[in-house]
């Protein structure tokens, strides 16, 4: 014979289970706060980069722009730097430079305010055009109102003469 079910037990699990939703909806926030969840999709990871040049023929006192992949979309890290840029900043483009034999990659971005810099065949330098910094193909400032050297990115060849891997992250959107 089943058990009967008495008003009081009733009661004592819809009230447990009352106070069970309340202290629930009340937590997830908080809980939510403290561990918040990956960004959906977001993969750190090396980004493979192909340019026209091998990384060996590549001419003294250049600079080679290399853009992130937009499928999928994908940015780059900046190791180090300053002002505007920090390690772990996100970078759509950089420079492969060779600087006096020497092949690094920078960000792209200005560390005054984040603009673009572009490459100067005619000075080697790496210029910005919003308020005129100008950087040495070593990174260093040339010119403000830039006051900290351009962020570097880690890199290693590939498997390819032609191909490059950066570290980065792919979006996931
Ligand atoms: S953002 Fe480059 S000089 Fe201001």
């Amino acid at each position: 014979m089943p058990k009967r079910v008495t008003r009081r037990t009733f009661l004592g699990w819809w009230l447990a289970s009352l106070l069970t939703a309340t202290v629930v909806t009340g937590l997830a926030p908080i809980l939510v706060y403290f561990w918040p969840a990956p960004p959906k999709g977001q993969k750190k990871g090396l980004i493979t980069v192909s340019m026209q040049t091998p990384v060996d023929q590549l001419e003294d006192g250049t600079a080679t722009q290399i853009l992130a992949p937009t499928q999928p979309n994908s940015a780059f890290v900046m190791a180090d730097g300053g002002g505007d840029n920090a390690p772990g900043e996100l970078a759509f483009g950089g420079f492969v430079v060779k600087n006096q034999g020497k092949v690094t990659v920078f960000a792209q971005n200005c560390s005054h305010l984040g603009c673009s810099v572009a490459f100067n065949k005619d000075a080697k330098t790496l210029d910005c055009p919003c308020h005129g910094s100008r950087f040495r193909l070593d990174g260093s400032v040339l010119h403000g109102p830039a006051s900290s050297p351009l962020s570097h990115l880690s890199w290693k060849q590939a498997a390819k003469p032609n191909e490059i891997e950066v570290d980065g992250l792919v979006l996931g959107f």
